[in-house]
């Protein structure tokens, strides 16, 4: 591919799924570049087979097809921690706010998570691989039911928070020192896979995250804090460090002082204290 991709933007009231409609696009050969977005999910779908609840109005829901005919299959899995970072960057480009990423792909705002993103692969009848990448984020909720409030949040509770909070001379009794700048679902949407776009396209000349690995540890909330690693082999403790250029984990164990890296597709890496 050379040049930037032409992004082509279509939104419905109302789907199943952005990314199982996209599926379907790419069985059509509907270009690279589409992007699916939807007022409301009917079957949302999150990772590991759950369900991610979609109703109206208060989330982004998009999806982008890819057809990465220059990236080879082993290292499709890192488009995911990019989708990450071109997520916190339009967050915080449109809002001031800062962004953060548990590894290895949910992206927070104050430790609570504000966005999920699920990439799938398939293999089209013709036999063209095609990439969906699917975006779930929380705009407008003003609250969560009890049983999720502890883990998620949106961008406008969080405008709503700030403004809440004393400003750093100390003494405005929690008044407003500014009214919120309202976000816009397709604003940010549009920001988000612009974003995205260019870490995708620099990443094919790439080949691997070390020109983003800086700034995916910078915003890396699990980053020196202790975790629990759920290896098959055997789980063990460590101190989490920051990904590597293949977007492997790398944790100091707590037992032996040795650095593993650890794969996604194979470990489950859990905070010790609590959500991250
Ligand atoms: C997760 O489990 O954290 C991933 C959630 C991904 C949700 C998005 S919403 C748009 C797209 N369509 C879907 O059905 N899922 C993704």
């Amino acid at each position: 591919m050379t040049g930037k991709m032409t992004l082509t933007f279509q939104y419905i009231e109302e789907t199943d799924s952005t990314n199982t409609q996209l599926k379907m696009a790419a069985e059509r050969n509907i270009p690279e570049g589409t992007v699916l977005s939807a007022g409301r999910q009917t079957a949302g779908r999150g990772r590991s087979g759950h369900t991610w609840e979609s109703p109206m109005g208060a989330s982004v829901y998009t999806s982008l097809l890819l057809y990465p005919t220059q990236i080879p299959d082993d290292r499709l899995a890192l488009l995911t921690p990019l989708a990450a970072l071109a997520v916190c960057d339009a967050i915080d480009n449109l809002t001031g706010l800062s962004a953060q990423i548990k590894w290895v792909n949910d992206v927070l705002l104050s430790g609570k998570k504000v966005c999920g993103i699920l990439t799938e692969r398939i293999v089209t009848d013709e036999g063209r691989v095609a990439v969906i990448i699917g975006i779930g984020i929380n705009v407008h909720q003003k609250e969560f039911p009890p049983e999720i409030a502890g883990m998620a949040t949106s961008v406008d509770m969080e405008l709503a928070r700030r403004e809440k909070m004393p400003d750093a001379t100390g003494g405005t009794d929690g008044e407003c020192r500014t009214t919120p700048r309202p976000i816009h679902r397709k604003a940010l949407t549009e920001a988000v896979w612009q974003r995205f776009i260019s870490y995708y396209e620099a990443f094919i000349r790439e080949k691997n995250l070390a020109y983003v690995q800086s700034a995916y540890n910078d915003r890396l909330v699990n980053k020196d804090r202790r975790c629990r690693v759920l290896d098959p082999g055997g789980a063990y403790e460590g101190t989490a460090l920051g990904i590597d250029d293949a977007g492997r984990l790398l944790v100091e164990r707590t037992d032996n002082g040795a650095v593993a890296a650890v794969d996604a597709g194979e470990v489950s890496v859990r905070g010790i204290y609590g959500y991250v």
